[in-house]
Order: structure tokens, then C-alpha cells, then sequence
């Protein structure tokens, strides 16, 4: 179990460093404090793997150190460790507790006589600064933005997604344990804890990132950490467009189902960028607007002036104190919002959703989980049936046409990229069926000799939306007219 090592700790060497001014002397480190900074061993642990060399997908190089660098390290971290006192170092500020390790590595190193130049030097104080007070091996992966997620599968094997692909990395910790420490240090930044009694927990990260954690015993592997980079500069639909997630007709038909307050649910599988076309719509939201988000973490980057942000709560360890997406929604109601923005539409919220939708909240949106717009109308109405409100399937169905207009559907292709393949509109009840009509589909036409996909962002031949008249209310016709005519037509 974590906490737990096989291998015996390597003895730290003997107080060779001084510092006796430092005021924070001698160990009185806790075991646990101990187990993260016990030192990476020198000879790298074995990958425990069952593929064959041929099959094994290339290793993403992240960190490049050679194993004569990690001796020298352990050597200073079990000097360090012998010399201060953990307990101290964590009540200064993360300014001093740098400047204090800097202080006793520099006196170590000068000590043991070890030959580094200026750059080497300050190469390893980081590394043994982000061991102590950051994320450990995870701090190279968060510093690159170009990451979109990073996922750890236990101690020795880590990937990255970069641009739509998932890599192995040769990024490790030194065991379980240490892994174990920085998914704690992660969850306690926002109150909450991970360990064998409650192995599941869902966080941020100060920058925003989110992240989850499942422990031991339910991860049979070791602790796996997953975590969303959260982008500083958020996709803009401009952006969008320009890599090709949308053509420019579909980006401007985007724009004004945005901007005349059409009610919008966008749908899509895991990871493929529901949340960043949640945001780049919410750039065309009037300045004058309330806009009231919920979320169950905090990933929307609005730029209007006059926005609420809420979030919900887990339980505490009692199993107490939750707060709900359907207490958060329910809320909102009487908060006055013009718009309200669900993160992600999972569960009963959606009955409280689409009643908002339909009570004068027009141009309220949210994201779920599905694989077609069809899909997703039919979950919104499962969704409410598990959700306890005993109501004909043909009322759900009428709330659901009454209160949604627009599905847009997003998708990670098979090449890693992300394209936005539908807009479909809600027409209508027939019967007890609820009628779609797509206005721009994504056609494949084949793949080119990179593997990259190949196709266009196809009108499907609709003069008038429903949304008409709602784009004539917000002067938008002529455009929507324009828009809709500059559509791709594939020879229709
Ligand atoms: N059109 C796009 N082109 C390139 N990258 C994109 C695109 N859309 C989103 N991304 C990137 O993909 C990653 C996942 O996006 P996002 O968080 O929006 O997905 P999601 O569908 O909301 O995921 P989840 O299901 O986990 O909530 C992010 O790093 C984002 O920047
Ligand atoms: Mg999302």
C-alpha cells in the first residue's frame, strides 16, 4: 500500500552539512514527509511491462538527466533532509522556504566538493525545490503549455496528450509513496483529502488545472492522477476556425446562435472540447448580461463584465455538506441571471436546466456527454427520468423541444484533431418523436498521405432555421441569411 515501501529506505549520510545557523535544524520530519523526499535510488527501477519492445510506443524524452545527475542529487537531498526540519520549512512562505534550501544546498554542494557549473547548480535547486514545496516531476509538465493532459498511471509511467495525441513520457516519481504525497499536496490547496478511506477526489490546481485522483485500493496500479491543463489563453472561435474545427460560415452561424440568445447544449466525448466551445460561445454574450456559471470545477474563463461564478462541494467526511449542480441551478433561479451556463449537464440539473431555458433564460448553455445530438437529447431525457420526476416520456420530450434549440456536436477525431462535425437544431415534437434537423454537418471524404483526415464542414441545404426569427429579433437576419448561404454545399 502507499505509505508503504519494499525497498529498504537508503540511510541518509551523515550530517556532513552544516548550516547551523540555519534556523530550521535537525529532522523532526514526519514519516510521510520522509517517504516523498526519500531519494530517487540510483539505479532507476525496472518498467514493469508486458508489450513487447516492438509494440512499445515511443517515449516522449521530457526529462533528459543522465543517472550521474540523480546521484548527485540524492546525495544533497539526504544531506538536506538530515539537515532541516520539514515541519519548520512548510510554515514559512514558498519565497522563504526556497530561499532557506537554497541556503543549505549551496553550503552542501560547496561542501562535498562537487564540481557543478553556475546553470547545473540552479537546474538542481529547482529540482529539489519542486520535490520539497511543488508538484515534483510533474512541475517540467505543467510548465509547458502546449500539454492538454497529463495522466499518471502509478509512480512509473506518466503520459501527455500534445495536439490531440496521447504519449508515454519517461517522466517518473521515485515510488508510489512520493506520488501519493503530491496528489495530498494537490487536494489539500483546496480542502479536501485523498487516502485509502476516501480514494476518490476531484480538484484544481492554483492555476486552475483540473484534476482527479483515484488511490489504492480502488487503482490497482498505484495512485493515477488526472489532470486538464487549464489553458491561460482559452481557444477563441477564431482560433478554432483557423485549425480547421470549423469552417468560416459554420464559425459565424456559431457566432449568432451565440449572440440572439439561442439555448444551447454542447455535446461530445470525453476530452473533445465541449468545454472550450462552451467558452469560445460565451464570447459573444452581451457585456449587459448576468451571466451566472455553475460548475463542478471552475474551468470557464468568461469575459463579460458581470458574471457569478459558483462551484459545487463534495461531501466532507461525514458524507455531509454537499452542494449539488442541482442546488447550485436551483439557486440561480432566483440569483436574477439573464443567461446560466452549466459546465457539465450530468444528472437531475437538466430538468432544473431546461426549465430555466424555458422561463426567460434564453441563451443558456451547457455541455454533456454523448456521442450524436440525438443521443444527447436522449440522455437529457434519461437524465431526468433517474433524476426521481415522475413525468410522461412525452412531457419530458415537450419540456426538452420547448427549451433547446441548438445541439452542437464536438468530436476527437481519429488524427488527435478536434472538429466541431454538427450543428443540428431542435424542431419539434411528431408524435412522441422528437424531430432534429442538421444545418452543417462535418463530411469525412478520406485521409491524406500524412494520416491526417480529410473533408469539409458541409451545408445541409437549410434556408431557414428555426432560429430565424429570433436572429431577425437581434437584427442578425441578413447575416444569418449571408452565413447560411456561404456554407459548403458538396455539389447538393
Ligand atoms: N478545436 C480544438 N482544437 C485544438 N485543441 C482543442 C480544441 N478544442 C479543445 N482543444 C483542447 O483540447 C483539450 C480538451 O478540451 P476541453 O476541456 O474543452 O474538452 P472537454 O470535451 O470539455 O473535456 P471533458 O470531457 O474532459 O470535460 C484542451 O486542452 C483544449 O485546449
Ligand atoms: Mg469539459
Amino acid at each position: 500500500m502507499f505509505g508503504k515501501r519494499t525497498d529498504a529506505p537508503t540511510k541518509p549520510s551523515k550530517p556532513t552539512a552544516p548550516s547551523p545557523a540555519a534556523p530550521t535544524k535537525k529532522p523532526s520530519a514526519s514519516v510521510d514527509q520522509l517517504a516523498e523526499l526519500e531519494p530517487r535510488s540510483a539505479s532507476k527501477p525496472k518498467q514493469k511491462t508486458t508489450r513487447s519492445k516492438s509494440s512499445e510506443p515511443a517515449i516522449a524524452k521530457i526529462d533528459d538527466r543522465s543517472d550521474e545527475y540523480y546521484r548527485v542529487k540524492t546525495m544533497v537531498f539526504n544531506a538536506l533532509i538530515d539537515t532541516i526540519d520539514l515541519s519548520q520549512l512548510a510554515q514559512l512562505d514558498a519565497e522563504s522556504a526556497r530561499e532557506e534550501i537554497r541556503d543549505i544546498v549551496v553550503e552542501i554542494i560547496s561542501i562535498k566538493n562537487v564540481v557543478m557549473s553556475i546553470s547545473e547548480q540552479e537546474s538542481l535547486l529547482e529540482d529539489i525545490c519542486n520535490d520539497v514545496l511543488g508538484y515534483g516531476p510533474l512541475e517540467p509538465l505543467l510548465a509547458r503549455d502546449d500539454i492538454a493532459d497529463i495522466m499518471v498511471n502509478g509512480a512509473g509511467v506518466t503520459y501527455i496528450e500534445v495536439e490531440g495525441r496521447i504519449e508515454r513520457t519517461n517522466i517518473r516519481f521515485r515510488d508510489n509513496a512520493q506520488l501519493m504525497n503530491i496528489c495530498q499536496r494537490i487536494v489539500s490547496q483546496v480542502g479536501r483529502r485523498v487516502d485509502e478511506s476516501s480514494p476518490i477526489c476531484d480538484a484544481r490546481l492554483l492555476d486552475g488545472s483540473r484534476v482527479n485522483v483515484i488511490a489504492p485500493p480502488l487503482a490497482l496500479d498505484g495512485p493515477t492522477l488526472t489532470i486538464r491543463k487549464f489553458k491561460k489563453d482559452k481557444l477563441k472561435l477564431e482560433d478554432l476556425r483557423k485549425f480547421g474545427s470549423i469552417s468560416d460560415p459554420g464559425a459565424e452561424i456559431l457566432r449568432i446562435i451565440g449572440a440572439c440568445r439561442c439555448n444551447v447544449l454542447i455535446s461530445g466525448g470525453t476530452g473533445s472540447g465541449k468545454t472550450t466551445l462552451l467558452n469560445s460561445l460565451t464570447a459573444f454574450i452581451d457585456p449587459g448580461e448576468r451571466v451566472i456559471t455553475c460548475e463542478d470545477a471552475a474551468e470557464l474563463q468568461l469575459q463579460q463584465p458581470h458574471v457569478v461564478r459558483l462551484e459545487t462541494r463534495p461531501p466532507n467526511l461525514e458524507g455531509t455538506g454537499a452542494v449539488t449542480m442541482r442546488d447550485l441551478v436551483k439557486n440561480c433561479l432566483r440569483m436574477r441571471p439573464d443567461r446560466i451556463i452549466v459546465g457539465e449537464v450530468r444528472g437531475p440539473e437538466a430538468f432544473d436546466l431546461l426549465q430555466a431555458m424555458n422561463t426567460g433564460h434564453d441563451g443558456s448553455m451547457g455541455t454533456l456527454h454523448a456521442n450524436s445530438p440525438r443521443e444527447a437529447l436522449s440522455r437529457v431525457e434519461s437524465m431526468i427520468t433517474m433524476g426521481g420526476f415522475s413525468l410522461p416520456a412525452k412531457t419530458i420530450r415537450e419540456m426538452i423541444v420547448g427549451s433547446i434549440d441548438v445541439v452542437v456536436q464536438a468530436t476527437r477525431m481519429r488524427d488527435g484533431s478536434r472538429k466541431i462535425i454538427s450543428i443540428t437544431e431542435v424542431m419539434g415534437l411528431e408524435g412522441e418523436v422528437i424531430v432534429t434537423q442538421d444545418i452543417m454537418k462535418y463530411e469525412i471524404d478520406g485521409e491524406d498521405s500524412d494520416g491526417k483526415i480529410k473533408g469539409a464542414h458541409r451545408g445541409m441545404g437549410i434556408g431557414r432555421p428555426r432560429f430565424w426569427d429570433r436572429a431577425r429579433y437581434y437584427n442578425m437576419e441578413r447575416e444569418l441569411a449571408d452565413a447560411l448561404d456561404n456554407l459548403d454545399s458538396g455539389g447538393r
